[in-house]
């Protein structure tokens, strides 16, 4: 069955149940769109985007998305309430399903602006941000953040910060769970090094049962999530990493976390629907490359997945935005993979 991401799955129950994480330069429209195509469930993420951005910047380039990419949160990056408000109420007007606040990215240019994970420091000044927008927008507001800051391996900021944001009326937080070291690691390690301590984050859904729960962090498998869902009984997983790197991993989400066996996804119709969806982006000046390099690992572990990723990244740069020079190199990618049916 051609997969067809305008027939978007009707609401969910548990909507957070499973995530594909915010990932700046990863997450931007063409990689949401893929990924669409492979779980109509999983709820998709932007690329952080700052406040400065969308008051200052192309709002309407950053917000753009397709319809297709339902259900999609934006993940907003700031700490000046009025700012944050007037950002959540952009991203409501223009058909986002979520806001989602960004209290964990360590890189040093955010806590030079005073956001990411440097403002578990600052609770009140985060919970006034959730409160304004809250008071803007009908859509959730959810809070993603670290269970730490520094060598501090206290569970107290993370009381104080969760606590505050649920009196602001937030219900839904996304939990990374290891500390974000401020003083020298780089964001790439910051993601690696400071360890992983998921009980922490099942103490804090046994603690404040009222809210929904989300982990992230490290989780790489179909049964990493079903471990992290049933032994820690949290609302959600949020996968990053895995996601992008092992995009075929979500075509099992909907039958194995959704009970949602309607739909098989056949790799090759996900490329057609692909080469769809370039033709009409390239068609507006986007060129091949930007979409077809988060494509490259779907066909991992399958045999000619190397030609399949060679084929991608050495000539879909060279294509720029010729359509039929686009399709072509597609279909020569299909070819690598599957060699019998790349032709029909
Ligand atoms: C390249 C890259 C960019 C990221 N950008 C963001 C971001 O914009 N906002 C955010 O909250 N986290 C960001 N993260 C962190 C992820 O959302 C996630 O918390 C982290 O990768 C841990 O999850 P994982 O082990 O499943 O990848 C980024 C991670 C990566 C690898």
């Amino acid at each position: 069955m051609q997969p067809s991401p305008a027939a978007s799955a009707p609401p969910s129950p548990a909507p957070y149940r499973f995530c594909v994480a915010p990932m700046m330069d990863l997450t931007d429209r063409h990689a949401r769109y893929f990924l669409r195509l492979l779980s109509r469930h999983a709820r998709l993420y932007t690329e952080m985007v700052t406040t400065g951005a969308l008051l200052h910047g192309d709002r309407a380039r950053f917000l753009r998305f397709d319809a297709a990419e339902h259900p999609l949160a934006i993940q907003l990056g700031g700490s000046d309430p009025a700012a944050l408000a007037a950002c959540a109420a952009f991203a409501e007007a223009e058909g986002y399903d979520e806001v989602n606040l960004n209290v964990g990215c360590p890189s040093d240019r955010v806590q030079s602006g005073r956001f990411g994970a440097c403002l578990m420091a600052e609770p009140a000044l985060v919970a006034e941000g959730v409160a304004a927008m809250i008071a803007a927008v009908r859509i959730p507001v959810t809070v993603k953040t670290r269970i730490g800051i520094d060598r501090d391996d206290s569970t107290e900021r993370l009381y104080t910060l969760v606590d505050a944001v649920a009196a602001a009326g937030c219900r839904t937080l996304v939990v990374h769970a290891r500390n974000a070291w401020l003083d020298g690691l780089s964001p790439k390690d910051n993601r690696e090094i400071p360890p992983l301590r998921y009980p922490v984050v099942g103490q804090l859904k046994r603690d404040r049962p009222q809210l929904s729960i989300v982990i992230n962090g490290g989780l790489q498998t179909i049964f990493d999530c079903r471990a992290a869902l049933d032994t820690l009984a949290l609302d959600g997983v949020m996968l990053g990493r895995a996601a992008y790197y092992s995009p075929w991993l979500l075509s099992e989400v909907d039958a194995a976390l959704f009970d949602d066996a309607s739909r098989t996804v056949d790799r090759r119709e996900v490329v057609e629907a692909m080469i769809d969806y370039a033709c009409a982006r390239m068609a507006e000046g986007t060129p091949l490359a930007a979409i077809t390099r988060h494509m490259l690992a779907l066909y991992q572990s399958v045999p000619g997945a190397r030609a399949w990723r060679r084929l991608l990244s050495e000539r879909a740069p060279k294509v720029g935005t010729a359509q039929a020079q686009g399709i072509e190199v597609m279909r020569a990618a299909l070819a690598c993979v599957d060699p019998d049916r790349a032709a029909a």
